[in-house]
C-alpha cells in the first residue's frame, strides 16, 4: 500500500499545454475517482504515471519511491514502476485464456512456474474467476473480461491500480455490479486505486475522495463525494456533478425575484444574490402547497424510483426530481395541475459569460 503523489506536473504535446502545474494526491489504500470532461487531460496524467509520456516540470512519487523528478532528472523506466493498468481499450488479450492472461505479467518477470500459477490462482479467486481459468475471453461476459484485466493488474502486487475508463463498454447493470467488483476487490487486497472516468455516476458510487477537473487541465476541486456534492467549489464543479436548474436573480425596487419572464418574489433570496443565477438541483426541489411560488405542471414521467416532472415558472422551465417516498408522502401532481415549490440548497453563481461567437 503506497499513496501517490502528483506535484507541479506540466506536459505538453507540441506547443499544446495538457497539464500545468497540476497537483493531486492519492492516499493510500483508498479509491481517489478522477473525473473530468473528455479531453481535459486525465489519461495524460495516467499515461506520466506509467512512465509513458514524459513531463517537462514537477515530481511523482508513489509511497517513498521518487518515479519522476523533472529537476533532478529522475525518471523511473515504465517496466520499473510496478503500476498495475486496466485500459478500456485492450482488456485482456483475446488469444490467451483467462489464467495464461492473469500470468503473462508474471512470465514477464521471469518468476519459476510454480510461484506464477500459485500466485496467478489466488488473484483469481480474489475476483471470483476460478472455474473461468480455462476459457478465452470471446466466452467470458463483458464482466468476465474486466475481471480478468483487474486481476492481471494485481497480479505483480503492485503499489498502485489505475483504471481509466474500464467500464464504459459495459452495459447499465454489468456497469452497477463492477464497480461493486472493484469496491470489494480493493477492500479485499487493501489496494490504492487511481480511478479515471467521465462519468460521475460510477465516480459517485466507488470513490473515497474524488477529484474533479475543468476542460482546461486545472483541478477544480478534491474531496469526498459529499464535499463535492453539498459544497462544491464552483459553478463549474456543481454543473458537472449532476444536473440543475439555474433562474436568474433580479431586483426591483428594494426586493429580488426570481426571473421568469415575469418576476416572482422568493422570500428569502441572500442580498448579494442579484444579479446571480440560483441553481437548484433537479431533486432539490420540493413540491409545497404552502409555498406562493407556484408553477404549472407540464408532464409527469414515471421511471420506475422516480417521478420526473417538467414545469413552467411564469416562462422558465423547470425539472424535478421527486422521489418515490416524497411522491408516497408529499403526493404526486398530474398534469395541468398548478403547485407551490420551495428550493432546497440553493447556490448562487454569476451568470455564465456567453460565449463569443
Ligand atoms: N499523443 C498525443 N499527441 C498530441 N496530443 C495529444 C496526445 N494525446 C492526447 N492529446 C491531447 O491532449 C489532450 C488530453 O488528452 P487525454 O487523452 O489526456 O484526455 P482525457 O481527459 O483522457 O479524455 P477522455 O475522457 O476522452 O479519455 C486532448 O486535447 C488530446 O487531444
Ligand atoms: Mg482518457
Amino acid at each position: 500500500m503506497a499513496n501517490v503523489r502528483f506535484e507541479n506536473i506540466t506536459i505538453k504535446y507540441g506547443n499544446h499545454t495538457v497539464l500545468s502545474n497540476f497537483s493531486l494526491e492519492v492516499e493510500s489504500g483508498q479509491i481517489m475517482c478522477l473525473v473530468g470532461p473528455s479531453g481535459c487531460g486525465k489519461t495524460t496524467l495516467v499515461r506520466a504515471l506509467l512512465g509513458l509520456v514524459k513531463p517537462e516540470t514537477g515530481t511523482i512519487t508513489v509511497g517513498d519511491r521518487c518515479l519522476f523528478d523533472a529537476a533532478k532528472r529522475v525518471n523511473v523506466p515504465a517496466e520499473k514502476r510496478n503500476i498495475g493498468i486496466v485500459f478500456q481499450d485492450y482488456a485482456v488479450w483475446p488469444h490467451m485464456t483467462v489464467i495464461e492472461n492473469v500470468s503473462y505479467p508474471l512470465k514477464k518477470q521471469r518468476r519459476p512456474k510454480s510461484e506464477i500459477r500459485q500466485r496467478a490462482m489466488h488473484v483469481l479467486e480474489q475476483v471470483h474467476m476460478v472455474d473461468y481459468i480455462n476459457h478465452l475471453p470471446g466466452q467470458l461476459s463483458g464482466g468476465q473480461q474486466q475481471r480478468v484485466a483487474i486481476g492481471r493488474a494485481l497480479v505483480t502486487n503492485s503499489d498502485v491500480v489505475v483504471l481509466d475508463e474500464p467500464i464504459t463498454n459495459l452495459d447499465a447493470k454489468l456497469r452497477e455490479e463492477m464497480l461493486i467488483e472493484i469496491r470489494m476487490i480493493q477492500q479485499r487486497l487493501g489496494a490504492t486505486i487511481l480511478y479515471v472516468t467521465h462519468d460521475q455516476h460510477s465516480a459517485l458510487q466507488l470513490c473515497d475522495k474524488m477529484a474533479i477537473m475543468r476542460q482546461d487541465g486545472s483541478l477544480s476541486q478534491y474531496g469526498t463525494d459529499e464535499d463535492i456534492i453539498l459544497r462544491p467549489a464552483d459553478r463549474f464543479t456543481f454543473e458537472f456533478i449532476g444536473v440543475s436548474n439555474f433562474i436568474p436573480i433580479t431586483r426591483q425596487g428594494n426586493e429580488l425575484y426570481l426571473d421568469c419572464g415575469e418576476l416572482i418574489p422568493y422570500p428569502g433570496l441572500p442580498a448579494d444574490s442579484e444579479g446571480k443565477e440560483m441553481g437548484v438541483r433537479l431533486n432539490d426541489v420540493v413540491f409545497d402547497h404552502d409555498s406562493p411560488v407556484k408553477a404549472k405542471v407540464i408532464s409527469r414521467v414515471f421511471l420506475g424510483s422516480e417521478n420526473s416532472y417538467f414545469l413552467k415558472l411564469g416562462e422558465r422551465d423547470i425539472r424535478v426530481q421527486q422521489s418515490m417516498l416524497d411522491a408516497r408522502t408529499l403526493g404526486t401532481v398530474e398534469e395541468g395541475e398548478t403547485i407551490g415549490l420551495r428550493f432546497l440548497n440553493p447556490h448562487f453563481y454569476s451568470k455564465k459569460e456567453a460565449n463569443p461567437a
